[in-house]
């Protein structure tokens, strides 16, 4: 039987139940005209108040106006120029924006720009040398502790700081300790390895 040749005792076909569903589904999708116009109008993209703050990058004294609300991490990637770092996540669930602030390991993008004026920020352009490398980067070449490379920036500076806070005399403390790192390769055998490698050339393994 066609949906509307149906008896008056059924006077809700399928039809117009669809119709009904559709128009209730489109309802919640779409704002009404003149809300959304309000809302446009009514928030402008407000540019932040500044403010300047001087730092040492990489042993590099700066001097530089951010915005109250950039966070570290987009500062040094497109103010700096320093890309090492890395923007996996932006929310501190992967660790591959990792650099270190007065030596100790940050989210870069959770830490804004501004809380590091008088401070000292180290990134893995800072970290060692092309002539001569920090003993973790050639760990983890020695030990292929990477594949894709995108979170090895992060890695390696996580990796100097689980072995400076003394968290890499067993296994079990350094896949603790790394725990915020994620490796979408899994290369995590060999980051294992590496950070065992470059501890004991560090004198703290
Ligand atoms: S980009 Fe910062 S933790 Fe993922
Ligand atoms: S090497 Fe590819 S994500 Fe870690």
């Amino acid at each position: 039987m066609h949906d509307d040749d149906r008896p008056p005792a059924f006077p809700l076909t399928r039809r117009d139940t669809l119709r009904a569903g559709s128009a209730v589904a489109a309802a919640s999708v779409l704002p009404p005209l003149s809300s959304a116009a309000a809302s446009t109008q009514s928030m402008p993209l407000e540019p932040g108040a500044t403010t300047t703050i001087t730092t040492v990058v990489n042993g590099e004294p700066i001097t530089i106006a951010v915005d109250t609300r950039a966070s570290l991490l987009d500062v040094l990637r497109e103010r700096l120029a320093l890309t090492g770092a890395k923007k996996g996540c932006d929310h501190g669930q992967c660790g591959a924006c990792t650099v270190h602030v007065d030596g100790r390991r940050v989210a870069a993008c959770l830490t804004l720009a501004a809380k590091v004026d008088g401070r000292e920020v180290t990134t893995i352009e800072g970290l060692g040398e092309e002539a001569a490398l920090h003993p973790m980067q050639q760990a983890f070449i020695d030990h292929d502790a990477l594949q894709c490379g995108y979170c090895t920036p992060g890695q390696i500076m996580a990796a100097v700081a689980c072995v400076r806070e003394g968290n890499a005399t067993s296994r079990e403390r350094i896949r603790d300790a790394m725990s915020g790192n994620i490796c979408r390769c899994g290369a995590y055998v060999g980051i294992v390895a590496a950070i065992e490698d470059a501890a004991a050339k560090m004198g703290q393994g």
